[in-house]
C-alpha cells in the first residue's frame, strides 16, 4: 500500500468534484505591468484549460468561483470588463463545451446581471441540460452566506405553508435547499494565488472538503499543477469525523 503524509490509505480515486477560488489575475498582470483586467482575459485562458483537463479525466464537477458577492466592489471598470468577459467567454465557449458533452450552470443571485447575460446564462443552461460529461459549475455573484441565507428563506417559506414541519428541518433537508444539492460535495478545494482562505466560496458544502492551497496565480495554472493538487488530494487521508484507525480498518476490510 504507497504511504502517504497521513499516515492512512489514500482515497482509491481521483476528487470526484473538485472546486476552485481562481485568484492572483490582478497580480499577474501588475507583474507585467499590464491592467488588471488584463489578468482576467488571461484568466479565461485557464478557465478553459482546467476544464480541458477535468472532462479529460473523467472529473464529474467542476464548480469556479468567478464573481463573488463582495466583487462588485471592485472599480467599476474592472467590473465591467469581468461582466463582458463572461459574455463573450459564454458566446465565444457554448459551443465547444456543448460539444464536450459538458453541463453548464451558474450559481449565484443573477438578477444583478445584465438582461443579455443573464440571457445567453439561460440559453447556454438549456443548450447543454442533457449533457452527461463534466458538469461545470460557474459561481457568479455567488457568496456562501448568500447561498445559505437563500436555502433558510426558502425553507422557512415551506414551513409556514406548511409544506414542512419545524422538526423536518435536519441538515439532510437544509442542504437539499442549497446550490448543487444534486451533486457530491466537493472533494478538493482549490485556492491560487498564496493565499489561504475560503473567501466565502461553497461554505455549507465544504465541510469536509479537502483544502489545497497554491502560490501559483490563476492565469499560470496548467493541467500539470491541477494534477499536482488532485496527487495531493491522493495522499490524503479523508476521516469524516473518525478516527485514523478506524478508517484504515473499513478501507482494508
Ligand atoms: C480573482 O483574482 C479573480 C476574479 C475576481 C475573477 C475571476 C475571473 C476569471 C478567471 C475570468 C474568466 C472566468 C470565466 C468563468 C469566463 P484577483 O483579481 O483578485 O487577483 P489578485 O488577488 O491578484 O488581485
Amino acid at each position: 500500500m504507497p504511504t502517504n503524509d497521513a499516515q492512512g490509505p489514500p482515497p482509491a480515486s481521483l476528487p470526484r468534484h473538485v472546486a476552485i477560488v481562481m485568484d492572483g489575475n490582478g497580480r499577474w498582470a501588475q507583474q507585467r505591468s499590464l491592467p488588471r483586467t488584463a489578468g482576467h482575459r488571461e484568466g479565461a485562458k485557464a478557465v478553459r484549460r482546467i476544464v480541458q483537463a477535468c472532462s479529460e479525466r473523467g472529473i464529474e464537477a467542476l464548480t469556479l468561483f468567478a464573481f463573488s458577492s463582495e466583487n462588485w466592489q471592485r472599480p467599476r471598470p474592472e467590473v465591467d470588463v469581468l461582466m463582458r468577459l463572461f459574455l463573450t467567454t459564454l458566446r465565444s465557449e457554448i459551443r465547444r463545451l456543448d460539444a464536450a458533452n459538458v453541463r453548464l450552470r451558474f450559481i449565484g443571485d443573477q438578477s444583478a446581471f445584465s438582461t443579455i447575460l443573464q440571457t445567453y446564462i439561460t440559453k447556454a443552461e438549456q443548450r447543454t441540460a442533457g449533457n452527461t460529461g463534466l458538469n461545470l459549475n460557474i459561481a457568479a455573484n455567488y457568496g456562501g452566506r448568500w447561498d445559505i441565507t437563500q436555502a433558510a428563506r426558502r425553507i422557512a417559506s415551506d414551513v409556514a405553508a406548511g409544506r414542512l414541519q419545524p422538526a423536518d428541518v435536519v441538515p439532510d433537508l437544509v442542504h437539499r435547499y442549497t446550490c448543487l444539492a444534486e451533486l457530491p460535495e466537493p472533494d478538493l478545494f482549490i485556492r491560487t494565488g498564496g493565499e489561504q482562505r475560503i473567501s466565502n466560496f461553497l461554505l455549507w458544502q465544504l465541510a469536509y472538503t479537502e483544502l489545497y492551497f497554491t502560490d501559483r496565480l490563476w492565469p499560470d495554472y496548467d493541467a500539470d499543477a491541477f494534477d499536482l493538487a488532485c496527487a495531493a488530494f491522493v495522499r490524503r487521508q479523508r476521516r469524516f469525523g473518525q478516527t485514523a484507525e478506524q478508517v484504515t480498518r473499513s478501507t482494508d476490510a
